[in-house]
């Protein structure tokens, strides 16, 4: 695992914030970044070469990698949609969406794609209640999801991996 330039410049400024010691501070900002380099997943390797560079035991990057959501440990497609599924937007519907996405997908719950473009990610409260049922994909939630909905995201994912081959 190697950083790019810019983004190790990156990782040094973010551990330059915190005094000696304290650098396991760093650790899911750098993760996040680490995340990104390799493809949206963390393998060993990458959690390994993290817990080197904050002076701290890989059991220590693992323990975080594996307590949040938003830490992938295998690989996943290009995008990925995690569809919450706590009380409120399961009584909104979430169950119906995530059923439909399968089906629509060929997928199941944690699985990707065949073309690597679609993973189906079920998460707990993303904290948008009020716009229930929803979805987080990349850095944009999707709200008050319907089929419709799901279709007309699939269908942009689709055409800006079009875009961008
Ligand atoms: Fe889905 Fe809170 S229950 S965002």
């Amino acid at each position: 695992m190697k950083f790019s330039e810019e983004k190790l410049k990156k990782v040094n400024e973010i551990i330059a914030r915190y005094p000696d010691g304290k650098q396991k501070s760093a650790l899911i900002p750098i993760l996040h970044i680490a995340q990104e380099e390799n493809n949206g997943w963390l393998d060993v390797t990458t959690m390994d070469h993290v817990a080197i560079m904050l002076n701290i035991l890989p059991i220590e990057v693992y323990e975080v990698a594996t307590f949040y959501s938003m830490f992938n440990l295998k690989p996943v497609g290009k995008h990925v949609f995690e569809v919450c599924r706590t009380g409120p937007c399961m009584l909104n519907g979430s169950d119906d969406i995530i059923q439909y996405i399968k089906d629509k997908l060929g997928i199941n719950e944690g699985e990707t794609t065949s073309d690597g473009l679609f993973t189906l990610k079920p998460a707990e409260c993303l904290g948008a209640c009020g716009y229930a049922p929803m979805m987080q994909l990349g850095k944009h939630y999707r709200e008050h999801l319907t089929k419709e909905k799901v279709d007309l995201i699939i269908d942009e994912c689709r055409r800006n991996a079009a875009k961008n081959n």
